[in-house]
C-alpha cells in the first residue's frame, strides 16, 4: 500500500515537473538563463538525476516503469533545450550589431527606360499626328518588287545601288525578298489598300549591308511619310516639314530644301535644318511623288499627286541630342542609354 502511493506520487512529481519545466523554458530570453535551466532539469544534479536516486528503493518492476518515464522526460527536456538553445543563437545572429543609421537615403533601384529610338520614334509619331497624319507600320521582309522596282527601281538600275540590300533566301516558291533597306515600299502598300485622301507616316527598322562608321549602321529605323490628294504640291510639303522640324527641334529652327535625287519623287529634295549651332544637318530627303509611282499603284497623275519623305529616327536624335556616333545606340552602353530615362 505504501509503496503503491508511491508509485503514484512519484507519478505525478513526473507529470508536475514536466508542466513546470516546459512552462519555464518558454519565458527564457538569454543564453545564461538556458543554461541554468539546464543545470536546474537535466544537469548532473538536476530534477531529473534526484528523482533517479529517489526511487532507488523501489520493487524492481515500479523501478522500471518509473525508470522509463523519467527517461522519457529526460529526453523531451534534453530535445527542448537543444531547440530553444538553437532558437536563441539564430536571433542572436539577426540582430545588427554595427551601427547602422536609419535615416540614409536607401539604394535607387534602377528601372528600365524606353530606348532613346523609340523616344525619338514615338516624339516624330506624335508630332506627324498633331498635323493630322495617320501611322501604320509594315513588313521587315519585303518583296524586291515592293522595295524597288514599285517604287521606279527597276532592276540593274544603278539607283539600286544606293541601298546596299540584304537578300533573304528563296523559300520554295517565294523568290526575291529582301531585308527593307528603307521604309519606302510602305508607300506602295498603303496605296495599293486605300484610297486618297491619304496622310500617314510609316516607322520601322530597316537594314543594307554596309560597313559601320560614326554615322552609318547595318540596322536603323526610318520614318516614311506619305500624302495623296488632288491639287498638293511643293509648298504644301514644304511647309509640312518645315512645321514637324519646329516641333521637333524648337520654333527657331530655320529649313532649306535643295535638289536631291530619289528615282520615286520628282522633283526630288534633301531638306537640312539650322539648329542651335551654326551649321545645316541633314535631315531627310523628300519629294513629290513621282507619276510613274502613282501609275504602278493604279492612281490617274493627272488627277491626284502628293509628296513624300523619308529620314532616319536615330539621324534625327543624333541632330537633336547631339551625338557623335549612331554606334552608341546598339552598343547597349548602360552610360549612354541611362541619359534618356
Ligand atoms: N527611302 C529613302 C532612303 O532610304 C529616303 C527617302 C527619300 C524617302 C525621299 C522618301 C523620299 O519618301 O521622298 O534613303
Amino acid at each position: 500500500m505504501v509503496i503503491l502511493l508511491a508509485l503514484k506520487n512519484n507519478k505525478t512529481y513526473l507529470e508536475n515537473l514536466q508542466l513546470e519545466a516546459t512552462n519555464s523554458i518558454k519565458t527564457i530570453s538569454s543564453e545564461e538563463d538556458i543554461e541554468n535551466w539546464r543545470i536546474d532539469y537535466i544537469g548532473r544534479k538536476g530534477k531529473i538525476s534526484n528523482f533517479f536516486q529517489s526511487f532507488k528503493d523501489l520493487k524492481p518492476e515500479e523501478k522500471n516503469e518509473l525508470g522509463s518515464l523519467a527517461n522519457k522526460l529526460k529526453n523531451t527536456l534534453e530535445k527542448l533545450y537543444k531547440e530553444k538553445q538553437k532558437a536563441l543563437k539564430d536571433n542572436k545572429s539577426n540582430i545588427q550589431t554595427e551601427f547602422f543609421d536609419f535615416t540614409l537615403p536607401g539604394t535607387p533601384i534602377s528601372t528600365g527606360s524606353i530606348h532613346p529610338t523609340n523616344q525619338m520614334m514615338q516624339e516624330i509619331c506624335t508630332a506627324f499626328n498633331k498635323l493630322g497624319f495617320n501611322i501604320f507600320e509594315g513588313p521587315e521582309i519585303e518583296s524586291e518588287s515592293y522595295a524597288f522596282d514599285k517604287l521606279n527601281i527597276p532592276t540593274n538600275h544603278p539607283a539600286r545601288d544606293i541601298w546596299d540590300t540584304i537578300y533573304v533566301n528563296d523559300v520554295e516558291n517565294i523568290k526575291s525578298l529582301v531585308l527593307r533597306p528603307h521604309t519606302s515600299p510602305m508607300q506602295i502598300r498603303i496605296m495599293e489598300n486605300n484610297e486618297p485622301p491619304i496622310r500617314v507616316v510609316i516607322p520601322g527598322k530597316c537594314y543594307r549591308y554596309e560597313a559601320t562608321d560614326n554615322t552609318h549602321e547595318w540596322h536603323f529605323h526610318q520614318i516614311e511619310g506619305l500624302v495623296i490628294d488632288k491639287n498638293i504640291n511643293f509648298l504644301n510639303m514644304k511647309a509640312t516639314l518645315f512645321e514637324f522640324a519646329r516641333m521637333i527641334f524648337g520654333d527657331d529652327t530655320k529649313a532649306r530644301f535643295r535638289c536631291d535625287f530619289f528615282p520615286f519623287v520628282e522633283p526630288g529634295a534633301e531638306m537640312s535644318i539650322n539648329f542651335k549651332q551654326n551649321e545645316w544637318l541633314e535631315l531627310m530627303g523628300a519629294g513629290m511623288v513621282h507619276p510613274k509611282v502613282l501609275m504602278n499603284v493604279g492612281l490617274d497623275p493627272e488627277i491626284y499627286s502628293g509628296f513624300a519623305f523619308g529620314l532616319g529616327i536615330e539621324r534625327a536624335a543624333m541632330i537633336k541630342y547631339g551625338i557623335d556616333n549612331i554606334r552608341d545606340f546598339y552598343a547597349n552602353d548602360y552610360q549612354f542609354l541611362k541619359q534618356f530615362k
